[in-house]
C-alpha cells in the first residue's frame, strides 16, 4: 500500500481521527469549565445575530413594559451558536432567576410536574434540546406553556383521578438544533422562534477579541481574523481554537497571538485554513484520490478512511457539503471543484465520474 497516512485504514484504527475533536460543536469537559466566563451576559453583549437580537429586545422590552411575563421562546440552531447563552441573557434582561433542565432529563412526566410546579412567578425556564422530551412530558408542557395549569395524575389504573394544579406565569425557553423534530402544536406554543444562524468570520472575530480580554491574553487583529476564519462560524470553536492558540503562544512565542502564531498553532492541531481538521481531510482526500472524486457510497468512502459510516455521514460531511466541498447525490458522495482546489490537487482531465457532477445540481 503506498497511500498516504491521511487515507490509510492501518494507521487510523477506529475513532482515531474524531477523538477530541478540536473542531466539534459540541461542549467537552473544558468547554463547561470555561464557558461560564465567557459568555455574554446581556443582549448588547451578544456578538452577531442581528435580526434575533432585536426581535427579542423587543419581545422582552414590550414584556418589562407592560409588567408581565415574557412569550415563551424558541431558540433552535446548530450546537454552540449561543443558545444556551441567550437563555441566561433573557432571563437576566427581565431580571427573573432562570431554572435549567434538558429534555433527556424529564423521563416522566411527573419529573415535569416537579419543576413546574416548583417554578416562581416570572421564572424562566431553560429547557435544553426540548426535542428529546418525551411523549407524556410533552404533552403535560402543553397545557403549562398554554394555560399555566397542569394536570397531576394521582393513583393508578380505574381509580386514578387528574388533580388540576395551577402554576405561576413563567416564560418557557426551548432551545432545539432539530427544530423539525418538534410536533407542531408545541413549535406553535412558543410566542417567538429565533433560529441561530452561523457567524460570519467578521462575527467571530469580534468573539475572539472579547473573549481574549475575558481571559487575559494580548492578540492582533490579524490573529484573531486567523482563528475566526477556521472557526465554522461556530463561536463555541473560536474560543476553544482561541485557547489551544494562547498555549501555543505562551509556550512557543512571547504570549501575543499573532497572525503568525496563530497560523502556527493550529497547523500543530491540524485545522486548516478553512477549518477542516483531519477527518475532513481524510474524507476528502480518499475521495478525491482513491475515487477520482466520486462519486462513491458513504459505506466505500468509510471503509477507506478507516471510520464508520455514521461518522463519516454526521461528524464529516455537514460541514464539508455546508463549505460546498462535498455533494450528497443519488448516486453517492461527489467532490466539488472547490474540494480539489483546497486539497491543491488538479482535477482529473475526463473524470470517471464525470457524470456524477450532474448529480451536483440534480435532486
Ligand atoms: N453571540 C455570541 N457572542 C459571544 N459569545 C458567544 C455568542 N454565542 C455563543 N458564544 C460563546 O460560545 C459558547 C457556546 O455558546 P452556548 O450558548 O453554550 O451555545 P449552544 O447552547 O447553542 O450550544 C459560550 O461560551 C459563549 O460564550
Ligand atoms: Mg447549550
Amino acid at each position: 500500500m503506498n497511500w498516504d497516512d491521511t487515507a490509510a485504514p492501518a494507521e487510523a484504527p477506529d475513532g482515531a481521527l474524531t477523538a477530541d475533536r478540536l473542531v466539534g460543536a459540541a461542549a467537552d469537559g473544558e468547554d463547561q469549565a470555561v464557558e461560564a466566563a465567557l459568555r455574554p451576559k446581556s443582549l448588547d453583549e451578544f456578538v452577531g445575530q442581528v435580526r434575533v437580537r432585536e426581535q427579542l429586545d423587543l419581545v422582552l422590552k414590550a414584556a418589562l413594559a407592560r409588567g408581565a411575563t415574557a412569550d415563551h421562546v424558541l431558540l433552535s440552531g446548530a450546537p454552540g451558536l449561543g443558545k444556551t447563552t441567550l437563555s441566561m441573557i433573557i432571563a437576566a434582561e427581565m431580571n427573573a432567576p432562570i431554572r435549567i433542565t434538558s429534555g433527556p432529563a424529564i423521563q416522566h412526566a411527573g419529573d415535569l410536574a416537579a419543576i413546574l410546579s416548583s417554578l416562581q412567578e416570572g421564572e424562566v425556564l431553560f429547557l435544553d434540546e426540548i426535542h428529546r422530551m418525551s411523549r407524556p412530558a410533552e404533552e403535560m408542557l402543553y397545557m403549562a406553556m398554554e394555560d399555566f395549569r397542569v394536570d397531576v395524575i394521582v393513583g393508578k389504573g380505574p381509580g386514578a383521578t387528574a388533580i388540576p394544579l395551577e402554576l405561576p406565569p413563567f416564560t418557557l425557553v426551548g432551545a432545539t438544533t432539530r427544530a423539525g423534530l418538534l410536533p407542531p402544536p408545541l413549535r406553535d406554543r412558543f410566542g417567538f422562534t429565533a433560529h441561530m444562524e452561523f457567524y460570519e468570520p467578521v462575527e467571530l472575530e469580534r468573539v475572539v477579541h472579547r473573549s481574549a480580554q475575558l481571559l487575559d491574553v494580548t492578540i492582533e487583529g490579524d490573529g484573531a481574523a486567523e482563528i475566526a476564519g477556521r472557526s465554522r462560524g461556530t463561536p463555541r470553536i473560536a474560543n476553544r481554537l482561541l485557547r489551544r492558540v494562547r498555549d501555543y503562544a505562551q509556550v512557543k512565542a512571547d504570549g501575543v497571538i499573532t497572525r503568525d502564531v496563530a497560523a502556527a498553532a493550529l497547523r500543530v492541531y491540524e485545522v486548516d485554513t478553512r477549518g477542516l481538521d483531519r477527518l475532513d481531510r481524510a474524507v476528502l482526500k480518499a475521495l478525491l484520490t482513491l475515487f477520482s472524486g466520486g462519486p462513491v457510497g458513504l459505506s466505500t468512502l468509510a471503509v477507506a478512511v478507516g471510520e464508520e459510516r455514521e461518522t463519516v455521514e454526521e461528524v464529516a460531511e455537514p460541514f464539508l457539503v455546508r463549505e460546498g466541498l462535498l455533494a450528497r447525490t443519488p448516486r453517492g458522495r461527489v467532490a466539488t471543484p472547490a474540494a480539489w482546489t483546497h486539497l491543491g490537487l488538479v482535477p482529473p482531465q475526463q473524470p470517471p465520474g464525470a457524470g456524477g457532477q450532474q448529480g451536483l445540481f440534480g435532486t
